[in-house]
């Protein structure tokens, strides 16, 4: 099905497409079910998309990455999202919550230590910022960190953190003054291999099956001091950044969701008769699929359009406004096309056996992670009012 003329993209990024949804189509849909049953994570499959440079997109090639823009990456991650939201979210947290902080905040030993091996493929990222008790509060964090020589000693614990168990490298978010506030959390990268760092159990989640989620565990865990990102101090608002910036995956994951949620309805309407014909003759099926394909063009042209915004650079504060736009809009339209997809498909559609069934849990997350909706509501009220 054609994707529609939304915000053209360029020869180089039309050849990025093809490529990506080649592979997404040819390589991840077809195990998309079976690995969400077994909640198996894809580890071969992302070892593959690591050599074709979809782990370090915006890496430059100096650090061995593949120097993609924003646009680019929006597009990338909702070809991978159609075919399985869970390797997209897997490829967004690499890509825009571990490479991107560590891009912008990081020093040049630590960009050259770190960033060749996650823009690789050859490990992946995490982000540590929730806690059980600081989820939209983040900055009520209380996971702390104390300056001991050349190293910063971590207690606490994190909660819901993607790629926990197969990530070598995670962006952690600490206090370092209790009495400072936001102004008192400080960012690091830790590596998984450092005492007193551990992983819980996995999550038994709704969707996103064969992504891995668990905690993170910190008893006085030695992070050398020449991992700290940014400077002291600095962790809130690196983490706020950094969000502004990974928003925009989680939202063209939506569309990547929203993408399938029209092709799956569309296909069932033609095969499915009722009434002596395809259901596709009614023209209350007609209007739903109207309805799923509007809101697919809009939740994709303002992705691409807030993309091309953070790619520019925005001094007024857009970029990150325009990411929460995004991020809201699209995930709440793709949970509206899951929903009308699935009533599309009747009582098929409350069966596992129809794809249907999984995109409509996996794309619940879409509205909660990444800042629920009415987190978005409120970032992008406060830049209207500011
Ligand atoms: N960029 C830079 N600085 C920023 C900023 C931004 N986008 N937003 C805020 N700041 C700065 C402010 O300027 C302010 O600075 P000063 O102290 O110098 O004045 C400081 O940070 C505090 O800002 P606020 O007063 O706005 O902070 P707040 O405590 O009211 O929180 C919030 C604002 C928007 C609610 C924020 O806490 C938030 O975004 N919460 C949602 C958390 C979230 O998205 N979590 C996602 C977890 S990651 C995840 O889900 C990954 C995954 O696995 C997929």
């Amino acid at each position: 099905m054609s994707t529609g003329p939304s915000f053209a993209p360029s020869e180089e990024q039309q050849l990025l497409i093809s490529e990506v949804r080649r592979f997404s189509t040819e390589q991840i849909l077809p195990g998309a079910a079976e690995r969400d049953a077994a909640k198996r994570f894809p580890l071969r499959l992302l070892r593959e998309m690591g050599e074709m440079g979809l782990l370090g997109m915006f890496v430059p090639e100096e650090y061995g990455g593949a120097g993609f823009d924003m646009v680019s990456y929006v597009m990338a991650v909702e070809e991978v999202s159609r075919a399985d939201a869970s390797v997209g979210v897997t490829m967004s947290v690499t890509n825009s919550v571990c490479c991107w902080p560590i891009l912008e905040f990081g020093s040049d030993d630590l960009k050259a230590r770190v960033l060749p091996e996650l823009a690789s493929g050859e490990e992946l990222g995490g982000f540590g910022l929730t806690e059980p008790g600081a989820g939209s509060d983040a900055g009520g964090l209380r996971t702390t960190a104390v300056r001991e020589g050349d190293h910063w000693i971590l207690n606490g614990e994190k909660a819901w953190i993607t790629n926990a168990g197969e990530a070598k490298y995670f962006v952690v978010v600490a206090r370092t003054d209790p009495d400072a506030g936001n102004r008192g959390l400080t960012a690091f990268v830790v590596p998984s291999d450092v005492p007193g760092f551990s992983v819980g159990l996995a999550e038994h989640k709704l969707g996103l099956r064969s992504s891995l989620t668990a905690p993170l565990f910190f008893e006085n865990c030695r992070v050398p001091a020449a991992n700290l990102l940014g400077e002291e101090g600095q962790g809130f608002k690196i983490a706020m950044a950094t969000l502004d910036h990974s928003r925009l995956g989680i939202a063209a994951q939506a569309v990547g969701i929203h993408q399938r949620a029209l092709e799956l309805a569309r296909d069932y309407a033609r095969e499915r008769e009722q009434f002596g014909r395809p259901i596709a003759d009614f023209q209350a099926i007609q209007f739903t699929l109207a309805d799923i394909a509007v809101e697919l063009e809009a939740a994709r042209t303002l992705t691409r359009c807030a993309a091309a915004v953070a790619e520019a650079g925005s001094a007024s504060g857009d970029a990150g406004r325009l990411a929460s736009e995004a991020k809201l809009f699209a995930s709440e339209a793709a949970n509206r096309a899951c929903q009308r997809s699935l009533q599309l498909h009747g009582g098929n559609g409350f069966h596992e056996d129809y794809e249907i069934a999984r995109l409509y849990r996996d794309v619940r997350v879409t509205t909660i992670y990444e800042g629920t909706s009415e987190m978005q509501r409120l970032v992008i009220a406060r830049r209207l009012l500011s």
